[in-house]
């Protein structure tokens, strides 16, 4: 993944730019900027985040302002502006979560994993950080890993160990 110091400029791949144009082949003609969404996806999914060249790029694709992708990279939540690990591990920090231990989750996630929120591991895998609530309030406390945003329920230190294990195997 790339650090924020390495990226001056992108150039995108030939095969992004062909899924940026199939993309751009579902919408009417003249509102290509309707694609803007996905291909943010597809950036973030072969970059691991949104620089701030990547998104100029994909404004240069689409032919409008790059304020227009900011301005919608920074409202949704699931684009991350900054490098993350491989694996993201979004906790629910919403009320009925809390009551039932989603902050000491948080803090043993980053006692183990020896980070702050936000930040990444030496190995670049694991980054965390908190999130609304995840609409699984049933099965408190809750994490979700993209980009498929698989749900960890009823989480506990020993799950969380296991999970992050496994994960390390992966
Ligand atoms: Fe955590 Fe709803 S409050 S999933």
């Amino acid at each position: 993944m790339l650090r924020v110091e390495e990226v001056q400029s992108v150039e995108f791949s030939s095969a992004l730019i062909s899924k940026f144009d199939e993309i751009v082949s579902r919408y009417p003609e003249g509102r290509s900027k309707s694609a803007l969404l996905p291909i943010l996806h597809e950036v973030q999914a072969v970059y691991g985040w949104l620089s701030s060249a990547a998104m100029d790029k994909v404004a240069e694709y689409l032919n409008i302002q790059p304020i227009e992708v900011y301005e919608v990279a920074t409202f949704y939540t699931m684009f991350f502006l900054k490098p993350q690990g491989k694996y993201v591990l979004e906790v629910c920090r919403t009320g009925p979560c809390c009551l039932v231990g989603a902050e000491k989750i948080m803090d043993y996630i980053g006692q183990k994993l020896g980070v702050k929120e936000g930040e990444v591991t030496a190995d670049g895998l694991f980054s965390y950080r908190g999130v609304e609530c995840l609409a699984a309030c049933g099965y408190a406390p809750v994490l979700q890993i993209g980009p498929e945003y698989t749900f960890y329920e009823n989480l506990t230190p020993e799950s969380v160990d296991q999970l992050i294990e496994n994960l390390k195997n992966k």
